[in-house]
């Protein structure tokens, strides 16, 4: 029996089926942050494409915390109207739609000043960030904070915390990219507190039932940095503010050689789920629907994201009911086409 297309529900939001989009940036705003006609037609795509939810791509709650100069933006109260014209488009074809709000950190393209928890770049072509102050960190949380307010404003179904791939979080979480010696640095108790921070900001904003998920680079595939079982620690730190998924990928927060290979993510999914008890969502060079049906059929995780098989064939969820003979999934105006 094919998985792929059982619901899910977390708290009251259902999921048609566990594919879920992953968010991708699609460098087609500008330097306004503003939803633009590609997007809605973007992801609007991959909703009539049968995925079973979208998290649209890494939305920046600070304007100097944008990863490109072309990100979505979530910083200003004007952002609201453009994500709410997207988030309606995608909800008249019934699938949940959440955003992923983020802060790039010290990997921000922004032409001025950026960010991190140490005066440390990227690498040696990358800009030097200003070390935070305490006041500062505040300040950054509070716009975490009002990127959720407006994300609920603008009809999200739910909520994801980019606190993977080096942005922002990662860099407190990380080892490596976190020096600080003060309360939010050191230990790994310490390096949690800035997430631990946005999280309870973000549920004082937003509704009881709104699912949070919250995704994590779950190695840094560097010696001295964190491991799938650091990243479990730290989410049984912070999860009961309210966790409800977690996204499971992995690396960038350094330059670090990955040996990339089919669903290469997945054991560090297992790992979350096991030591944090929560549902997960396991993806990365996930390559045709027999690798879901065993990551799902070994209970590995609750969901599979994917992203390039998505841009290649927005459709590939439709071909996979057809495959299972789940022709009844497919849009009526698709019929002949499958
Ligand atoms: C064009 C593109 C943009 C991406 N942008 C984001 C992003 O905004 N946020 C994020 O967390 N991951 C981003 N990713 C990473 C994907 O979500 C995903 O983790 C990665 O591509 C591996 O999955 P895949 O093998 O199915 O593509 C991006 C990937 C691609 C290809």
């Amino acid at each position: 029996m094919a998985k792929i297309f059982d619901s899910f529900k977390i708290k009251d939001l259902e999921f048609k089926n566990r594919v879920i989009m992953a968010p991708m940036c699609m460098y087609s705003s500008d330097i306004t942050g503003e939803v633009k006609d590609f997007h809605i037609h973007h992801y609007v795509t991959r909703a009539i494409g049968g995925v079973g939810g979208i998290v649209i791509e890494a939305t920046a709650v600070e304007e100097r915390g944008v990863i490109s100069q072309r990100d979505l933006g979530i910083w200003k109260d004007e952002h609201i109207d453009g994500l709410k014209k997207l988030v309606d488009s995608v909800k008249k074809n019934g699938t949940p739609i959440g955003i992923q709000i983020a802060h790039a950190g010290r990997k921000s393209e922004f032409t001025g000043e950026i960010v991190a928890p140490s005066a440390i770049p990227f690498d040696d072509k990358s800009k030097t960030p200003k070390e935070l102050s305490v006041n500062e960190i505040k300040e950054v949380v509070e716009a975490f904070k009002n990127g959720a307010r407006r994300a609920v404003k603008a009809g999200f179904d739910f909520i994801e915390i980019h606190g993977a791939h080096g942005y922002l979080i990662n860099e407190f979480l990380s080892p490596l990219s976190n020096k600080r010696d003060d309360e939010y640095g050191g230990t790994l108790e310490k390096r949690a507190k800035f997430l631990d921070e946005v999280l309870k900001e973000i549920k004082e904003v937003i509704p009881e039932n709104m699912p949070v998920v919250l995704r994590v680079s779950a190695s840094d595939f560097t010696e001295g940095g964190n491991t799938p079982e650091d990243i479990s620690k730290i989410i049984n730190l912070v999860k009961n503010y309210g966790i409800d998924l977690i996204n499971v990928s992995a690396g960038a927060v350094v330059p670090a050689a990955i040996n990339l290979y089919p669903g290469y993510q997945v054991k560090f999914a297992e790992v979350v789920k096991k030591e944090t008890g929560l549902p997960v969502m396991a993806g990365g060079l996930i390559l045709d629907r027999n690798m879901v049906e065993e990551i799902l059929g070994n209970e590995r995780s609750e969901f599979v994201f994917l992203a390039r098989p998505l841009l290649r064939e927005p459709y590939l969820v439709l071909r996979w009911a057809k495959e299972v003979g789940r022709e009844d999934l497919i849009p009526y105006q698709y019929k002949r086409g499958f």
